[in-house]
């Protein structure tokens, strides 16, 4: 290959691989994109949690081709009105407001639910709606614990619809590019990866308990969660930092680069976690780590996760780098770069990424988002799980794999673990975390 020197050469590259890779390397033949505009069954949407997030699910809807958002499910009233006079711009009519979301469930026209709720209610909400027949767009992490990713995948199998999770760079078309040509042996035997996030957040202060404002309901918002006074520094958003409702940075953000790094790797379950971090910057509520590196050793592979969340974002605040025998290529939202391993650059491909590499962004939203959306629908349309490229059964690997960090930090240990199932071998202590308590009455059954 030839090494792209001048800019000029670099951006004559780069188009020509993205107008060549775009529908083919997401997996939408023009043929097949064709049937999706032409389909006439539309589908009908409910999106569940509308503050943040479930604003880049209405984006992304509303640039798919045949769907409708008929109903949203929300818990705190603050959010409902922008998001349905959003909702009226894009579909011409306003949604319904469903509050609960089990009364959501009994709708029968509702054909798939977007969640983008906190992480406690995930696995529960999707298990639900997969016993009502809807097929699910679930953001990431799948799961609070990793025992709710194997509830996951045996509802799937059990009730059919289909899930994909939100880790929505499985379907940027540059990443699925790169990927397949590092597993044709790009950069020869790929045996070295390490995903980056940084954030500049701040402190979230010491709680109160206060009484529960009017516009929210407390008791819907925890669901499956057991039971706790509200506090004044707990919603919306800062439930991230948590245990009982959050899973921390690893897996806030940690789940998209990790899992660019695995699939680069080709990897499943590591059979070694070591993890080191600490919350060290401010002393307030947050109960996870604020900076925290971990190593997954996969015996001939080891994939390193950095998260530091509260520290002056540099000028490359995410990104996946990918160690071959033979040269390396580092990917992140807005292209790659494939260097020899003299350093070298072979080829380049970049672009703004619709500010997607922005870690101060923190709804997301843009290309990839809606590009997954669309291979979610695809994959509906034709009934065809193979089609999804986040199946659940694959991500909740990278989900549970950053679980088993959280694990490890909590344990103050390394752990070692089954490299088939993820599940931690010879720690009753470390593998009393792989669940959770439920509220009585709201346990999961699949
Ligand atoms: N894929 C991405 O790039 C991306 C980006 C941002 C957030 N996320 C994920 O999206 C999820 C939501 O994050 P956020 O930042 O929007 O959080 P948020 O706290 O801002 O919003 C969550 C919303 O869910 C609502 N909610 C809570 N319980 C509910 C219930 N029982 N029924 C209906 N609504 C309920 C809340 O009232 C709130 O409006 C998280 O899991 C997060 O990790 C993904």
């Amino acid at each position: 290959m030839q090494k792209s020197t001048t800019r000029r050469n670099f951006l004559k590259k780069a188009s020509a691989v993205s107008a060549g890779m775009t529908l083919a390397s997401v997996g939408m033949s023009a043929e097949s994109y064709a049937r999706i505009k032409g389909a006439n069954d539309r589908l009908n949407f409910a999106v569940v949690g509308v503050r943040s997030r479930g604003k880049a699910h209405l984006e992304a809807l509303a640039d798919c081709k045949n769907v409708n958002l008929s109903h949203i499910c929300e818990v705190d009233q603050r959010y409902v009105e922008d998001f349905s006079k959003n909702t009226a711009k894009a579909f011409g009519q306003k949604p319904r407001l469903v509050k609960d979301f089990r009364k959501l469930m009994e709708i029968k026209d509702i054909d798939a639910i977007t969640v983008a709720t906190p992480e406690h209610w995930h696995a529960p909400m999707a298990i639900m709606g997969l016993q009502a027949g809807k097929h699910v767009y679930l953001e990431k992490p799948c799961s609070h614990n990793p025992r709710e990713g194997e509830l996951l995948i045996r509802a799937q199998k059990k009730y059919k619809p289909l899930i994909q999770m939100g880790n929505q760079q499985r379907s940027s078309a540059h990443t699925i590019y790169i990927i397949e040509k590092i597993k044709a042996g790009l950069i020869g035997k790929v045996y070295y990866a390490k995903a980056f996030y940084y954030n500049n957040r701040g402190p979230i202060g010491v709680g109160k308990e206060v009484p529960v404002p009017s516009y929210l309901d407390w008791e819907l918002w925890q669901g499956p969660a057991p039971r706790r006074p509200y506090k004044d520094n707990l919603h919306p958003y800062n439930w991230h930092w948590f245990w009982h409702y959050g899973t921390g940075e690893s897996l806030n953000n940690g789940t998209h680069e990790v899992d660019v790094c695995r699939w680069a790797l080709g990897v499943d379950y590591p059979k070694k976690v070591s993890t080191s971090g600490g919350r060290y910057h401010f002393k307030d509520d947050w109960e996870f780590y604020d900076t925290m590196v971990t190593g997954f050793d996969y015996g001939d592979k080891t994939l390193v996760w950095e998260g530091i969340s509260c520290q002056g974002k540099r000028d490359l605040g995410r990104g996946s780098y990918i160690y071959g025998t033979e040269g390396s290529v580092f990917i992140d939202r807005k292209g790659y770069t494939h260097l020899s391993t003299d350093n070298k650059v072979i080829e380049e491909f970049g672009g703004d990424g619709g500010g997607q590499n922005d870690t101060a962004n923190l709804v997301g939203g843009g290309e990839m988002t809606t590009m997954h959306f669309r291979n979610f629908i695809e994959a509906v349309r034709s009934n065809d799980k193979k089609k999804l490229h986040s199946p659940i059964d694959d991500a909740s690997i990278s989900v549970t794999t950053l679980h088993l960090t959280n694990i490890a930090w909590k344990m103050g240990r390394s752990l070692e673990t089954n490299p088939k199932t993820g599940r931690i071998l010879n720690d009753k202590e470390a593998m009393a975390m792989w669940g959770r308590e439920y509220e009585k009455g709201w346990e999961p059954k699949v």
